[in-house]
């Protein structure tokens, strides 16, 4: 069956002919069967529609790994990635670590997309030398006790959400339909609970919420020792529900290309929206965990320092320059990238949010 008439199907099985945004975007994304991260299209890089940072090349690991290095001073040498794409950041990783003469424990990687999954499986063994393969594992729980680095880079905004609007200050759902031979939005009154008091602007606003975020932080506090490195698209409440963007963040991808109708072409674009980081210091709180750092994704790179790769010709260097530009230029993901770091039973300094730490506005 098609994925639009299982869509369509789903809907007519309900009592108000509705079903939440998060339902209609958990099916385009997920459905075992069409769903665009479980369908065999490649969906990263030039040839897909869309580039996450570690696509760029490699300043984005190594940028990175002089963070974890610095955390494995006090945590097991483990990491957890979830969310894992192509595999490119797990392998950049895993190879830029034994460069530094890490002995890694375990690289395990947490997959939603069985598709991807078994790509990520090919790529890493074709891609890594044995001892290193041996050492990734791709787990369905977080392991008991965890000890360790957790990293997800473009998961969150990859979450399904629910969308609402105010209208009047009153808060209502916004819902997915099927009429004409097509899904639109309809509202009804609004049933689902906040975990917090969100600070809404008193004009009328469209926003998402996601209540599946819970459920993920939760297995977070439940590890034993750890911190957790959130990158996202996204920013606080107060910027997100600014008055001059009020028509919601939600968006599609389609060959490199941004769409607005998340609606149509259903399974075969992505869909995204820009995450909110109060949301997750609300839950970081709610379960006990410490923020180390929330600041935009260039100050975090610049902190660190970022490095030439030793290059082999002019191409190599104004590839690598390009790939900073576009890590740290405030135009394209530097601005609007955010990086967090949230510890679970430890507190450390993390040199990433030496300056330009902006906890303070969650
Ligand atoms: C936008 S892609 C980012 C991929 C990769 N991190 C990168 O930066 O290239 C989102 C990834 O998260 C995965 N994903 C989404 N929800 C997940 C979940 N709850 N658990 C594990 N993986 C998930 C998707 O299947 C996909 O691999």
């Amino acid at each position: 069956m098609l994925l639009q008439e299982k869509i369509k199907n789903k809907i007519s099985a309900t009592n108000d002919k509705l079903i939440s945004f998060s339902a209609f975007m958990h099916m385009c994304l997920y459905d075992l069967d069409h769903g665009y991260y479980s369908s065999k299209k490649n969906q990263f890089g030039s040839q897909g529609d869309f580039f996450t940072a570690p696509l760029l090349g490699k300043i984005f690991s190594r940028s990175l790994t002089k963070q974890i290095l610095d955390c494995f001073l006090e945590l097991d040498k483990n990491i957890i990635e979830i969310g894992a794409g192509n595999g490119q950041f797990a392998k950049d990783l895993i190879v830029e670590l034994t460069e530094q003469t890490l002995d890694l424990k375990n690289y395990y990687i947490q997959e939603k997309s069985l598709i991807l999954r078994e790509q990520q499986q090919i790529f890493l063994k074709n891609n890594l030398s044995k001892d290193q393969f041996d050492k990734v594992q791709w787990i369905n729980d977080f392991p008991d006790n965890y000890n360790g680095v957790i990293i997800a880079n473009e998961l969150f905004d990859a979450i399904p959400t629910n969308v609402f609007e105010t209208s009047n200050h009153k808060i209502y759902e916004r819902c997915v339909a099927f009429e004409d031979n097509k899904f639109l939005w309809q509202t009804r009154p609004c049933v689902s609970k906040f975990d917090y008091q969100l600070t809404l602007p008193s004009t009328n606003i469209i926003f998402e919420y996601s209540d599946l975020y819970k459920e993920l932080m939760e297995s977070f506090s439940k590890t034993q020792k750890s911190i957790f490195f959130i990158i996202d698209y996204g920013m606080e409440e107060r910027q997100l529900f600014h008055p001059q963007r009020l028509n919601g963040t939600f968006r599609g991808f389609v060959n490199n290309r941004l769409t607005s109708d998340v609606l149509a072409n259903v399974g075969n674009q992505d869909i995204t929206y820009h995450v909110n980081f109060t949301h997750l210091a609300f839950l970081s709180k709610q379960y006990d965990m410490n923020i180390l750092g929330y600041t935009s994704q260039s100050h975090f790179f610049n902190n660190l320092g970022i490095d030439f790769i030793d290059h082999q010709s002019t191409q190599d260097h104004y590839q690598q320059l390009s790939e900073i530009n576009v890590l740290t230029s405030p135009s394209e993901m530097g601005e609007l990238v955010k990086v967090m770091a949230i510890a679970n039973n430890n507190q450390m300094e993390l040199k990433g949010f030496g300056d330009f730490d902006r906890t303070h506005l969650l």
